[in-house]
């Protein structure tokens, strides 16, 4: 298998569960040390040691990305592993909690603006000493990128998720202004919008009842999806399918794609 990160170092968020552990392992597979980084310790140690089977070197720094310093600790540590500095920032971390728009409270609007936009943002700024920096040093930089996650929901918008649609249209803002303030230094920005992958996110609520699709609003999306989505074994979206996005972004086989927003949405790109 040809390996396409073969000696690069990575960092993805919200790797301990759902497309960032499947990033992170396809990102393995591909030969990238990884530094993984979620807010759940549990999970994100089991990822590690999924990870590390494979071949590869990988720490897990545990870290809430709303916070700045704690952004800040995840690159100093990404530094320990690869002074070199880091080749790949995937920004996958990301929550919900849905209203509508006569209902949603002040909490619930603020919690997801600042886990996904601030999020992003803390982790894009914090990238500046390994990223920016070495690049910077390096003269004619070797290739870097920054893949971010957003949603159709930030692309179109989505009833019930006011709050997420926009953080989401927020990250696409971030990934072309990072596009265009980085591109002199060979490192590409670019963001995925995917639509229903099946995730804790997409679950019927359980161990978090503020998470997941309520059973009736499922039955709405199985719906659509019979009639307008593509038709293949799989079935509707998987973790897989947007790491391999990921992996098409953080690779040079993109070499020359900067600023752009990609959905996959198994093409519902009308539906929601
Ligand atoms: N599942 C979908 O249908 C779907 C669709 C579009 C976009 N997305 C986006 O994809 C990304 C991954 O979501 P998923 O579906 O794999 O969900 P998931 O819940 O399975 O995984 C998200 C991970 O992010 C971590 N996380 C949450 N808040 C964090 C914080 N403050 N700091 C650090 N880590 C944190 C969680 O602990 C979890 O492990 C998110 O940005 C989500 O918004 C998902």
């Amino acid at each position: 298998m040809v390996k396409l990160l073969d000696g690069k170092t990575a960092v993805v968020t919200g790797a301990g569960r759902g497309i960032g552990k499947a990033t992170a392992l396809l990102y393995a597979d591909h030969g990238a040390n990884l530094v993984l980084v979620d807010i759940d310790p549990a999970p994100l140690e089991e990822a590690v040691k999924e990870v590390e089977a494979k071949g590869v070197k990988a720490i897990a720094v545990a870290a809430n990305i709303t916070k700045a310093d704690e952004c800040v600790n995840v690159f100093t540590k990404a530094l320990e592993l690869s002074p070199d500095g880091v080749d790949i920032l995937a920004n996958i971390a990301g929550i919900t909690r849905d209203a509508v728009i006569h209902k949603m409270t002040e909490d619930e609007w603020n919690f997801v603006i600042d886990v996904n936009l601030k999020g992003t943002y803390n982790m894009v700024q914090a990238s500046v000493p390994a990223m920016r920096d070495k690049a910077k040093a390096e003269g004619i930089a070797k290739p870097r990128s920054i893949i971010n996650i957003s949603s159709t929901s930030g692309v179109k918008g989505n009833s019930g998720q006011i709050n997420y649609a926009a953080a989401k249209a927020g990250i696409n803002g971030i990934t072309r202004t990072t596009a265009k303030e980085w591109a002199r230094f060979n490192i590409r920005s670019n963001s995925i919008a995917p639509g229903f992958i099946e995730t804790r996110l997409t679950s019927a609520p359980s161990d978090d009842p503020k998470l997941g699709i309520p059973e009736q609003q499922m039955q709405m999306i199985q719906m659509l999806y019979s009639q307008t989505g593509l038709q293949r074994k799989e079935g509707m979206g998987k973790p897989e399918d947007i790491a391999n996005i990921a992996l098409f972004f953080a690779s040079d086989l993109s070499s020359y794609v900067s600023g752009q927003v990609l959905t996959a949405a198994g093409a519902m790109i009308d539906s929601y």
